[in-house]
């Protein structure tokens, strides 16, 4: 069990292009999840994924019962997503708030697919085939972004739907 440090934007593991899992069931595997978990906890965050702690591995962790971070979010499983891969249901997007532990303090507007199927392994090889939508739509594809290198703020539209939580919130922006 440990809390591990939380890379910030500018870190260059953070802009890599993940490696795929390849060995399922090892106590590395078991240990480096364990970790996440831990590290997500510490943070009070929804999903992390294991470029954050400078782990470059297609390793994605998300779930809440009850987010303080995301106070008006339904609850998304527990889940560990291996190897992941997205598909879109439809062209709908959605524009909506998002934060990550990676950029600390801010907040920004980002369009995700509002509909999605994703599928991939968890950490002891079983599948994951699932359907998803809206904020648990939202998280899947933060998350997998990480993966990819891509952070939020590459995909804000609109500069000026950007900035630290603290001022919009004194402000009544966020949604
Ligand atoms: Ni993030």
């Amino acid at each position: 069990m440990a809390v591990r440090q939380v890379l910030r934007m500018g870190h260059p593991t953070l802009l890599k292009v993940a490696q795929p899992v390849t060995e399922f069931n090892t106590a590395a595997l078991d240990r480096l999840i364990e970790d996440m978990f831990d590290t997500m906890a510490e943070q009070e965050g929804v999903g992390l994924a294991a470029p954050q702690i400078d782990e470059s591995l297609r390793i994605v962790i998300f779930g809440f019962e009850l987010s303080e971070r995301y106070p008006d979010a339904e609850p998304i499983p527990t889940t560990v997503l291996i190897n992941p891969v997205i598909e879109f249901i439809d062209a709908e997007q959605q524009a909506g708030w998002e934060g990550c532990l990676s950029v600390p303090g801010l907040r920004g507007v980002v369009p995700r697919y509002t509909h999605i199927r994703y599928c991939g392994v968890d950490q002891a090889g079983n599948a994951i085939d699932r359907m998803a939508k809206d904020f648990h739509a939202r998280v899947v594809q933060h998350e997998v972004d990480h993966l990819d290198g891509i952070l939020y703020p590459q995909k804000i539209e609109d500069m000026n739907q950007f900035g630290f939580l603290e001022e919009l919130e004194l402000r009544n922006k966020l949604d």
